[in-house]
């Protein structure tokens, strides 16, 4: 018989809590800033659904072929037991992976959206009889409990949400991984490749307008939440490649000088016309760096599958401690030195 377990380690207080303190601190900074986390209220989530469907955003397309294409091979590689997602929102392409491991056991879904969580959990039960399902409603930015469960265990990081962090969050939240990491256990990671600009840009500011009533929907959720006065027709939203960082910048562009209020974090905001509010950026990737990026986190890229040059697929497992120890301040060793001492 199968169970849907739903935890909350995150209290509505601390969430609270953290929006203030990303308000406070992305509104006062220049150039402003806020982290995408929030645009994932209940519209935002189904927004977001939406996007996935357009003609011109690809990656989740692309990934959920791949995804089909390699489950089989994924079941073999890490005969996981359990299987781990940070950020699953719906969870709908993550179904693929769920029935080719024959040997799956529990499936453990993270995201902040109690909402993507709830109706994902009932949907994969009542589908799938034999599994456990125990939904956290967790920020997996901010370190990690997961509960016990069998292993092997396959952590996936699916939809190229790891192009959201920054190079330094990036590197720590791998990192983070890596320490949850057990031997056996397995990290299988999405990402979107650098490819013609033109495609990239067209993925974040669709015909439709539904990547610009997404962005804009972040000033609701403040509007909502915090009591701010965002008018959202005062914004135009742009997106931008930028070559040198290889990523997609998301942004809202004051339309004229406006000051907001803020009233819960007690902040009045003024924007000049043109002055843009960064609200997320989307890293493009190349095989190489992910091999680095993982091997500096101390994991070794085991499988690489791609569909084409559009979106790869990584499979990476952790790396033996010892091997990844440095020795601070000893001599540089040459590359035919084994390093046994
Ligand atoms: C699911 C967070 C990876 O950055 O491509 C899509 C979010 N934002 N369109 C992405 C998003 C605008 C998406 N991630």
């Amino acid at each position: 018989m199968s169970q849907f377990l739903i935890t909350r380690t995150l209290s509505e207080e601390a969430t609270d809590a953290a929006l203030r303190a990303d308000v406070l601190r992305g509104l006062t900074r220049r150039p402003k800033a806020l982290p995408p986390k929030w645009f994932y209220d209940a519209h935002g989530s189904g927004l977001f659904e939406m996007i996935t469907e357009l003609p011109e955003y690809y990656p989740a397309r692309a990934e959920n072929d791949l995804l089909i294409a390699t489950a089989p091979d994924i079941a073999a590689a890490t005969g996981a037991r359990t299987l781990i997602e940070l950020g699953s929102g719906s969870s709908q392409k993550t179904a693929h992976l769920l029935d080719a491991l024959p040997s799956l056991d529990t499936y453990i879904p993270i995201d902040v959206s109690e909402s993507a969580l709830t109706q994902a959990g009932h949907t994969l039960t009542r589908e799938r009889p034999a599994l456990n399902v125990h939904a956290l409603i967790a920020d997996f930015t901010t370190g990690l409990a997961i509960p016990g469960a069998p292993g092997p265990r396959l952590f996936a990081f699916l939809g190229s949400t790891i192009g959201n962090f920054p190079p330094v969050e990036r590197a720590a939240f791998l990192y983070s991984i890596r320490a949850l990491l057990e031997p056996g256990d397995c990290l299988l990671l999405g990402t979107d490749l650098v490819k013609d600009e033109e495609a990239l840009v067209a993925a974040y500011d669709d015909a439709a307008g539904v990547t610009a009533a997404f962005n804009k929907n972040l000033l609701s959720v403040l509007n909502q939440s915090l009591d701010a006065d965002f008018d959202l027709d005062a914004f135009d939203h742009v997106a931008r490649w930028d070559p040198a960082n290889e990523w997609v910048e998301m942004l809202l562009r004051s339309r004229t000088d406006q000051s907001v209020k803020i009233p819960a974090v007690g902040l009045t905001v003024d924007f000049a016309a043109g002055e843009d509010l960064r609200t997320g950026i989307s890293a493009k990737f190349r095989m190489q760096g992910i091999r680095r990026e993982l091997t500096l986190a101390g994991m070794e890229l085991t499988r690489w599958w791609t569909a084409g040059p559009v979106y790869g697929l990584a499979l990476a497992q952790p790396i033996d401690a010892q091997i990844i120890t440095p020795r601070p301040y000893g001599p540089r060793r040459s590359p035919t030195d084994t390093g046994t001492s």
